[in-house]
């Protein structure tokens, strides 16, 4: 079962993340994190141009391409194999962080979403989560809670983070349109416990023991 937990930049996922670890190994679940972008050796070298290259000129379209690249590699080399070995695959984000930031947050047209979900899902060979959690956060209040410096996707601005949140609603409102599996909003300005809390009581009935 393919879980991933999605959401704006500082929305406290680092956090749930580790709240969803712990739970998954006190299950003794056999269990795999990965992160998107990473993960591979190629999924780390284009993590590194993404966030961290300041000095190279990316253009939008090739920005969605190298994050479409990355997921490509991570579905072949990790999350495909340990599905097929039933493993619970949790990864920290997915195609709907492409969906939102290069989709939605760019002001892309009905058409060009539709293109980045079919797109995504094909170079993802198809495998897309059973259960996303969206960690949904206004950016004023995410942004006060990062502390270090901002890296090359987290410098782009208030106006661009705004979108994202905003695109986060969208998308998971046309979730019936492009999405698959089931996506779970949870209101990320309430406490981590309280956060966990309902992210909880999805796996509680959906992930075997
Ligand atoms: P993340 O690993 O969550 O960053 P951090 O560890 O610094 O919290 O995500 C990396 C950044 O890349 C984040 O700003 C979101 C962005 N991103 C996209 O723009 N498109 C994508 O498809 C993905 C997966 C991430």
């Amino acid at each position: 079962m393919l879980i991933t937990i999605d959401g704006g930049d500082g929305s406290g996922k680092g956090k749930q993340i580790d709240f969803l670890r712990a739970w998954l190994a006190n299950r003794q679940l056999d269990y795999v994190f990965l992160r998107d972008p990473g993960d591979t050796d190629l999924g780390e070298a284009v993590r590194d141009i993404l966030l961290h290259r300041n000095d190279l000129a990316i253009c939008p379209k090739t920005e969605l391409a190298l994050f479409m690249a990355s997921r490509a590699q991570l579905v072949h080399e990790k999350i495909k194999p340990a599905l097929e070995n039933g493993q619970v695959v949790l990864v920290d984000r997915y195609l709907l962080s492409t969906v939102v930031y290069q989709g939605y947050a760019v002001g892309s047209t009905d058409e060009e979403i539709e293109w980045i979900w079919r797109m995504g899902k094909y170079l993802a060979g198809g495998i897309m989560p059973a259960i996303t959690f969206v960690l949904d956060c206004p950016s004023q209040v995410a942004f006060e809670r990062i502390n270090r410096t901002k890296d090359r996707m987290e410098s782009k601005g208030s106006d661009f983070h705004r979108r994202v949140a905003e695109g986060y609603r969208q998308a998971v409102s046309d979730w019936g349109k492009y999405g698959s599996g089931e996506v779970y909003l949870i209101d990320a300005t309430l406490s981590p416990d309280e956060v966990f809390a309902e992210i909880r009581s999805v796996l509680e009935d959906r992930v075997a023991r």
